[in-house]
């Protein structure tokens, strides 16, 4: 059972489709004040938009009233630095761009959306440390960095916790926990508080690459990736195998593209880095795309054009 003081106030880092999802979804659902910061001004304008689309869309479906709805975007603020986070009793972050570190200016926004970076997520829960009172929950919404690793950064490593939530999270029902080495019995009880709150069932993974989710979900993409690499079936083919046969939302290439298909290698490499295991060995394909600047959905172009 959670005994820490009650949560009433989140902040998000991170304005991509992540972190204005899990934003929406505490001020709708758990109906806490969001405060959220990005360093970039057109994530935040595009993070604002999807936003609003998506509560116009509840709204013209019925599914909530206008009023509803304004209540629920007058809950979430943008704020200019990391330092207006101080009032917040849980924080995410939710950051995978290494621009966060390095603007360059030069490069193509495109492929500037890359890996995770475990130096760039232990600056910030360095920093959140300094901002943010000692009672503050500490979350990252990694999808393969180490919790152990990251706490290591933090003033209360037994604050920081895993709470992995899903693409596209208004929809998605599942949050993952994951406890690091050092996080504290009450740290994971609030975190399932809060998850619960925003509507979601909870499932608990240790610290181990890619928790339970993408330790499972990895290689299934990454040997449908081989498949269509080894001409073994076509890109219809093989999504339809799994749509029709096995009832799966989308086909396993479609979702690698609607995941990112830097993403898929980032946290591939990772499961491979960590565990020494070749069954988590990127394929030759997937590295060979990203190189290209093919990520899947966001940039028009993967394994579909969009
Ligand atoms: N944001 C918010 N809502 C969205 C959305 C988005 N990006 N995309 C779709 N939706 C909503 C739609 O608005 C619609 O809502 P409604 O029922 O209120 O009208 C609902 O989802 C269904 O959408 P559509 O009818 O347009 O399309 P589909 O029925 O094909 O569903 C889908 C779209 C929900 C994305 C479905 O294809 C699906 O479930 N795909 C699998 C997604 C998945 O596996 N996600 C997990 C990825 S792994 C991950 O995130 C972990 C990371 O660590 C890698």
């Amino acid at each position: 059972m959670a005994t820490g003081i009650a949560i009433r106030a989140v902040g998000v880092i991170g304005a991509g489709q992540m972190g204005m999802g899990i934003a929406l979804t505490t001020a709708a659902k758990a109906a806490l004040p969001v405060k959220i910061f990005d360093n970039s001004a057109i994530q935040i304008d595009r993070g604002l938009k999807l936003v609003d689309s998506l509560l116009a869309k509840d709204v013209n479906k019925g599914k909530i009233s206008e009023d509803e709805s304004k209540a629920t975007k007058a809950r979430i603020s943008i704020i200019s630095s990391m330092d207006d986070l101080e009032g917040c009793d849980l924080v995410v972050e939710v950051r995978n761009h290494w621009c966060w570190v390095t603007p360059c200016k030069s490069i193509s926004p495109r492929l500037q959306a890359a890996a995770e970076n475990l130096q760039v997520k232990q600056s910030i829960f360095s920093s959140l440390s300094e901002i943010c009172p000692p009672s503050t929950i500490l979350a990252t919404n990694t999808s393969s960095i180490s919790i152990t690793k990251i706490a290591a950064s933090a003033a209360k490593p037994e604050m920081v916790v895993g709470l992995h939530f899903f693409n596209p999270v208004p929809v998605m029902k599942l949050v993952e926990l994951i406890a690091g080495l050092q996080t504290s019995s009450d740290t994971l009880a609030r975190a399932r508080v809060f998850a619960e709150a925003c509507g979601k069932d909870v499932t608990q993974s240790a610290d181990v690459p890619g928790f339970v989710s993408n330790a499972l979900l990895m290689p299934f993409l990454n040997e449908a990736i081989m498949c269509l690499e080894k001409g073994i079936a076509t890109r219809d083919d093989i999504d339809k195998t799994l749509r029709l046969g096995m009832a799966h939302p989308m086909g396993p290439l479609q979702l690698a593209d609607f995941i990112g298909l830097d993403t898929c290698l980032a946290i591939q490499q990772t499961l491979h880095r960590e565990t020494g295991d070749d069954k988590y060995r990127p394929s030759v394909l997937l590295g060979r795309m990203v190189a290209a600047g093919w990520l899947g959905r966001k940039t028009g172009k993967g394994f579909y054009d969009y």
